[in-house]
């Protein structure tokens, strides 16, 4: 019997395109390069799994048509918000994701940009790089303290709950969030936290707001240009969930007149554009989507892929399904 045919969308760590190699008929993306809505509409049509990334776009129009032969997307991620699941669905394509791996380094990179932008991090490694640092003195980028600080957490998934578990614990900060279920207070209590009622409940009293919640229809936008108006004007923004959750030109006009203090970002709307006038503000930290970035995450992302796609091959339930 031949092997299934496999697409995977762009460069894994060598170890795990081995592993997938020796089991399936694998097409590897050995350039590294995005793929194009022509691509992946062909793809679909010649592979009987792709495994895409946050880069790959699949809306709708992808899987228009009756010559569909992918039966499986593997995709290498937590989030899918880029693909139209309910189009996946209607065609009976299985869509799998990688949940579980990526949460200690998905916290510790919202931690990295809490910490960066209220200790003005950044700013200083860009001073000392260019050659500008005149020495110590007291009233050099003086930033926030972070200890006794409020953070609040809108989501309180897996990530959002390694988050609050950091900042309270380790940082010795009071904790507060936003979930749309009820949480149990003693389960909150065990990463330091206590649920309040609405986002703006949060926004209100927060120093710090950090996003955890998935990206996609449900929570596009949710950080507007009201709720910029709802945080304390000393307040930072911190976002590793997904871009589209923040109105970009909303958060922009925030920034520039003042209504928060800051920001650090690991997500945009439309990566890998960052806009000129995020990129030219001091107050904040920009990063380029690297929640999930070590050796150990992207590894474990990959053989769950692997798990998945051997899953659904040997006529098993893939563990991770979402469609
Ligand atoms: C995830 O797993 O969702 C990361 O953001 C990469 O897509």
């Amino acid at each position: 019997m031949s092997r299934p045919r496999i697409l995977v969308t762009r460069r894994w760590p060598i170890t795990v395109e081995a592993v997938l190699s020796e089991r399936f008929d694998v097409t590897l993306n050995k350039d590294d390069i995005a793929l194009d809505a022509g691509h992946l509409h062909e793809a679909l049509r010649a592979y009987d799994a792709v495994l895409p990334t946050v880069s790959d776009k699949l809306p709708a129009a992808l899987f228009e048509g009756d010559a569909i032969r992918t039966k499986i997307l593997g995709n290498f991620g937590v989030g899918f918000n880029h693909i139209d699941i309910a189009e996946a669905r209607a065609k009976g394509i299985v869509v799998t994701n990688t949940p579980g791996v990526l949460t200690d380094c998905t916290a510790d990179i919202a931690m990295l940009l809490l910490l960066s932008v209220a200790r003005r991090g950044g700013e200083g490694e860009r001073e000392l790089r260019a050659g500008a640092w005149t020495g110590w003195r007291p009233t050099h980028l003086v930033g926030t303290k972070v200890t006794g600080k409020t953070v609040g957490i809108i989501g309180f998934g897996r990530i959002g709950r390694a988050f609050a578990q950091r900042c309270h614990f380790g940082f010795g900060m009071d904790v507060v969030f936003h979930s749309r279920s009820a949480i149990d207070p003693m389960e909150a209590a065990r990463y330091g936290a206590m649920q309040l009622p609405t986002v703006e409940d949060v926004l209100a009293v927060s120093d710090f707001v950090s996003l955890h919640c998935p990206g996609g229809a449900e929570n596009h936008h949710l950080m507007n240009a009201a709720r910029f108006a709802a945080m304390k004007r000393s307040a930072f923004l911190i976002n590793t969930a997904r871009g589209d959750v923040v109105d970009e030109a909303a958060l922009i006009s925030a920034l520039e007149l003042g209504t928060i203090r800051g920001a650090g970002l690991d997500v945009y709307e439309a990566e890998p554009n960052v806009p000129e006038r995020l990129r030219a503000m001091d107050n904040v930290v920009l990063l380029p989507h690297l929640g999930s970035a070590t050796e150990e995450t992207r590894t474990a992302m990959g053989m769950k892929v692997v798990d998945n796609i051997i899953a659904f091959f040997a006529g098993r339930e893939p563990p991770d399904r979402v469609v």
